[in-house]
């Protein structure tokens, strides 16, 4: 099902970190990859970690959204081999320009890979774009109920499905079957979950601009992620996400309640998120009961 949704085949994997590291695993050792300046924490520490272990020759971060800025660091000596993309980022909500980015990575003789996470197929498909893999944490829009931790690697070339498939076989990264069947039955449910909360989003997104207790909102215009960052610093937003009772003050993201979490206390949370920064995960609740309660918290933090 999802292979169909995004245009190739998909392989599910036991969380989406091990269909990151079966699709790392693809570059040649010594070889050069292309990151994202700001992403899922864990997918910079494992390159990091590929790095220093030597696996890795070199890992350029990159803003993503800054088309000219990534295609100089693809085309600069030595050639990567791997173009790391995620569109939108986790928790900066950047967007990438996939098309010219992944022309650019060919031209080069490089793959390119999106983390399509945050977007789902129903609102982007990467591989139509010129990707050539797409990776999922299917634990979290996907599967959509907060109780599943899955992964996923997609692709059309059969060469690299093959890789992936050894790869996933002989690191045991299979994912277990009642996952797989959870995850099936949720996706059933995914284009009325993202159009209800992409629309309270939205019109979350809209007031919070307004509201004196934010000093930034970033919101793609997509999706039903919103993070802002709150005037007062670390304390006041750490103030809101301990104040909500609706929202869980939790990590992870794409179920259907709604979640708010601050980034930076996880250690390895990249310094490009500003410290004072929450992560709204909205789910599928009344988009009123939700305000109420953030902007009570909001005021609160004052
Ligand atoms: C964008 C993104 N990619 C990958 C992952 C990792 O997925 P998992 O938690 O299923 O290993 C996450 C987890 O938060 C994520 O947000």
């Amino acid at each position: 099902m999802l292979g169909s949704l995004e245009g190739g085949c998909a392989l599910v994997y036991a969380s989406g970190m091990a269909a990151i590291a079966a699709v790392f695993a693809l570059v040649p050792v010594g070889g050069v990859v292309v990151v994202p300046d700001n992403a899922y924490n864990t997918t910079l520490s494992l390159a990091d970690e590929l790095l220093a272990s030597g696996r890795l020759a070199e890992v350029r971060r990159v803003d993503v959204a800054d088309t000219a800025a990534v295609t100089t660091a693809v085309r600069s000596e030595p050639h990567p081999q791997l173009v790391w993309l995620e569109s939108p980022t986790n928790p900066l909500l950047d967007v990438a320009d996939i098309t010219a980015l992944a022309d650019a990575t060919h031209q080069v003789g490089a793959i390119v890979v999106c983390d399509n996470t945050f977007a789902t197929p129903i609102l982007q498909q990467p591989l139509t774009l010129g990707a050539d893999v797409v990776v999922h944490s299917v634990t979290k829009y996907l599967s959509g109920h907060s109780d599943v931790v899955l992964g996923a690697a997609c692709a059309v070339d059969a060469q690299l499905l093959d890789r992936l498939r050894t790869h996933r076989t002989v690191h045991g990264s299979i994912a277990g079957p009642f996952e797989t069947w959870l995850a099936l039955r949720g996706i059933r449910t995914l284009p009325l979950r993202l159009e209800r909360a992409g629309r309270s989003a939205r019109v979350l997104a809209d007031r919070l601009i307004g509201h004196p207790q934010v000093e930034r909102v970033r919101y793609p215009g997509f999706g039903a992620i919103v993070s802002i960052e709150v005037a007062g610093g670390l304390d006041a937003a750490d103030r809101v996400a301990g104040a909500t009772r609706l929202w869980t003050n939790a990590t992870s993201l794409g179920g259907v309640e709604s979640l708010i979490e601050r980034r930076r206390r996880h250690a390895n949370e990249p310094t490009t998120v500003p410290v004072n920064l929450l992560r709204l995960s909205v789910g599928v609740e009344d988009v009123e009961d939700l305000w109420t309660d953030l902007e009570r918290a909001l005021d609160g933090a004052r």
